[in-house]
């Protein structure tokens, strides 16, 4: 972005640009804790929980390539190098160790709350000073809170034909 362009914020730049580095590095460790979790997966409704995994990964690195680009834009640095994703996010990555579909989903469930704080943070940060930050924030806050309810009803669905089943057993 141009020095104009840059200048006419209202805001510390360099604090914005190292909160969207941090989304940057939870949006990596995202993508690949979704996309490991899907192809590792076992359990009760894999064939159909798999791929809207797979397109929850799409969608987070999707938001890193806006994260990326916005960090560009406004001078910044964007991570360099994957060996500081853990050190700058603030989300855990949790290894699949257990594939069961369950503990996989608690597993992006966890990431994807830590990332709703993420950009409500960024969209507050912004609001009124960086239109075009406020608005790539509030748009992906969109999609993780869509993600967040997607797991939210697929492990609601599980504990209900878990529920189901131990009646028929009774
Ligand atoms: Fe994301
Ligand atoms: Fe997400």
């Amino acid at each position: 972005m141009g020095k104009q362009g840059i200048n006419i914020l209202k805001l510390n730049v360099k604090k914005l640009t190292k909160m969207l580095n941090a989304a940057l590095s939870e949006e990596w460790l995202a993508y690949y804790q979704y996309w490991i979790g899907a192809r590792l997966m076992e359990g009760p409704m894999r064939s159909e929980i798999e791929p809207e995994l797979l397109v929850h990964a799409d969608q987070e690195l999707n938001h890193a390539v806006l994260v990326v680009g916005r960090i560009i834009q406004l001078g910044g640095t964007p991570v360099l190098n994957p060996a500081d994703w853990p050190k700058f996010s603030r989300c855990d990555y949790e290894a699949p160790n257990d594939p069961y579909v369950e503990i996989i989903l608690q597993q992006n469930l966890k990431g994807e709350r830590c990332a709703n704080q993420r950009y409500k943070e960024i969209a507050d940060f912004t609001s009124g000073k960086d239109h075009t930050t406020h608005q790539m924030a509030t748009t992906i806050l969109n999609e993780e809170l869509e993600h967040e309810q997607d797991i939210e009803d697929w492990l609601t669905d599980l504990q209900r034909m878990k529920e189901d089943l131990k009646k028929i057993r009774q």
